[in-house]
């Protein structure tokens, strides 16, 4: 189980303290990590209170992903980081991508995968109703479920990377594989993410759609 200590308010600088030996020497890949994502956060996260032997950012716009390599160096020049290009949305990307990674010896072992990478599903309805993009973070950030503002709508971007930093680094989950989180503990998904027969039916969709077998 995951510590009782960490909950809703907990930021990911805490989770990162907590966890510094699950950190220390080793090596981070993380998808979604252009400039204010979520993937970023945790990326500066690690290598502000951490020491992560090496961190990879997997992208797609290089320009985008360039400051927060920067902004890793400053925060500890003893990380090593590395861009990886990636574009989700093309197979061709995606294997050119793991052949990159696999292909580099210092890459050998990939001890912690992030995937980060996403669309908000918030994106087309701040245009919808007129919002300018400046007025989008507070909302994409906080709004967990708009417009039924409550406690979960007030947090901040270093509260909203922490449930990912606790899958990544309590060693109380090792006996939980695959489990589901909600703020910081083990939680039970809703019924339409539930059981083993949607997720072989999900499994074999996703298949379909990308033409290939992906043998477990
Ligand atoms: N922020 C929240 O409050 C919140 C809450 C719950 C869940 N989430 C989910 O968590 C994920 C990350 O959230 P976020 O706030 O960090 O979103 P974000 O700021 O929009 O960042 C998304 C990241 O995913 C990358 N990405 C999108 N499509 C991609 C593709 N086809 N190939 C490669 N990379 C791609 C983006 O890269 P580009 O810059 O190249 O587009 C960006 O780095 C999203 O799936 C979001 O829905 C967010």
């Amino acid at each position: 189980m995951t510590s009782k200590a960490f909950s809703w308010s907990t930021t990911g600088d805490d989770i990162v303290q907590a966890s510094a030996d699950r950190v220390k020497g080793r090596t981070f890949l993380i998808t979604g990590v252009s400039k204010n994502s979520l993937g970023a956060e945790t990326a500066m996260t690690l290598a502000r209170h951490g020491s992560p032997a090496q961190i990879i950012l997997a992208g797609r716009f290089r320009y985008r992903i360039d400051p927060v390599i920067a902004k890793i160096k400053e925060l500890n020049p003893d990380v090593k980081v590395f861009f990886v290009p990636l574009e989700l949305t093309e197979p061709s990307s995606i294997r050119a991508a793991a052949r990159q990674i696999l292909s580099y010896p210092k890459f050998k072992n990939i001890d912690v995968l992030m995937n980060y990478a996403g669309i908000g599903a918030f994106i087309w309805f701040p245009c919808l109703i007129g919002w300018r993009r400046e007025e989008w973070p507070d909302l994409q950030l906080g709004a967990n479920h708009f417009p039924d503002f409550d406690n979960k709508d007030t947090k901040t971007k270093r509260q909203l990377i922490v449930t990912g930093l606790v899958a990544a680094l309590d060693p109380g989950l090792e006996a939980h594989s695959g489990a589901y989180l909600s703020d910081c503990q083990i939680a039970v998904p809703a019924e339409h993410a539930r059981g083993k027969d949607r997720a072989e039916r999900l499994w074999k969709i996703t298949e379909e759609i990308a033409a290939q077998e992906f043998p477990i």
